[in-house]
């Protein structure tokens, strides 16, 4: 299954269930955080938690998709792994910005993405339509390959490529303290040379955040595929360039796992010499 293969409708019908089971799930993990939290386990390392909330709502995204689009394929952050024989594969983080979850933050969110086969990314897989959706703010972000992004159905648009030393830009950190101490010596290098830094601990929500014109780039290394799947389609339908390490010396140039890198073509240009891919 490639892009071309699929049509207006199927584009528009994958983007309407990706919405409708984000919005469900997100509405359900925001009902559950006011009776309180239960961490379920720690995962790769005792700061990388996953609750009750976040088996909840990767039960009812695989549920409903599982209705609607019984031969797709489904990958999901909590564990999820389902073959299908369509070429679609679901690649979903049931709630992205678990630790904001945890404390009572708002910026978490649902993410679900429609995906074909595309080895020009790390992980292999292309999001043809995705949603992400914030409960705490009613804020549903969506996109469909070739048809643009939206937040609530009003089309989204990047801001204009502003000098390095004039743009917001956000980043995440890993969970392995290895990685972060490698995340926090390229941070010296990136933010004497910005406006400013913002870390929200939600990586899906800051490409969302980067399409609707709330930072100017985004970066970050180390991250799953389920955590950019879809905002990462939304971030480009926006007009963000997305890419990976620059040319030289790179462990991928790909987008994703090493690296990913996002915003106007110039600021993503002028950030990549600062950003070695971390292993
Ligand atoms: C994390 C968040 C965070 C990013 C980490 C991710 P999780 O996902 O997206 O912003 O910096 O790299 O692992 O654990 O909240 O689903
Ligand atoms: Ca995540």
């Amino acid at each position: 299954m490639n892009l071309n293969a699929l049509s207006y409708s199927d584009l528009t019908e994958l983007r309407s269930l990706a919405e409708r089971v984000a919005r469900d799930a997100g509405t359900h993990v925001r009902n559950l955080r006011e009776k309180g939290v239960t961490v379920a386990a720690a995962k790769s390392s005792p700061v990388d938690i996953v609750t009750l909330g976040d088996q909840a709502a990767e039960q009812i995204i695989v549920a409903e998709l599982r209705d609607w689009r019984h031969s797709d394929a489904i990958l999901g952050e909590e564990g999820t792994n389902r073959a299908g024989a369509s070429g679609i594969t679901w690649i979903l983080d049931p709630i992205d910005g678990t630790t904001n979850y945890f404390y009572n933050q708002p910026n978490y969110c649902v993410s679900v993405a429609a995906c074909v086969a595309d080895t020009s990314y790390s992980e292999g897989y292309r999001a043809v339509a995705g949603a992400v959706y914030v409960p705490t703010s009613a804020e549903l972000f969506s996109a469909a390959a070739g048809l643009g992004a939206t937040l609530n159905g009003k089309k989204l648009r990047i801001n204009e490529a502003a000098p390095l030393s004039e743009s917001l830009i956000a980043t995440g950190f890993g969970y392995s303290a290895k990685k972060r101490a490698r995340q926090a010596e390229v941070l010296l290098e990136v933010l004497p040379r910005v406006r400013d830094i913002r870390r929200s601990g939600s990586a899906a929500y800051d490409l969302c955040a980067l399409a609707a014109g709330r930072l100017d780039a985004y970066y970050e290394a180390g991250l799953k595929v389920w955590d950019y799947a879809a905002a990462e389609l939304i971030a480009r339908e926006a007009g963000a360039t997305v890419t990976g390490a620059a040319a030289a010396g790179v462990i991928s140039s790909k987008p994703g796992t090493p690296l990913l890198i996002a915003g106007p073509a110039e600021t993503v240009k002028a950030l990549q010499p600062l950003l070695p891919a971390l292993k």
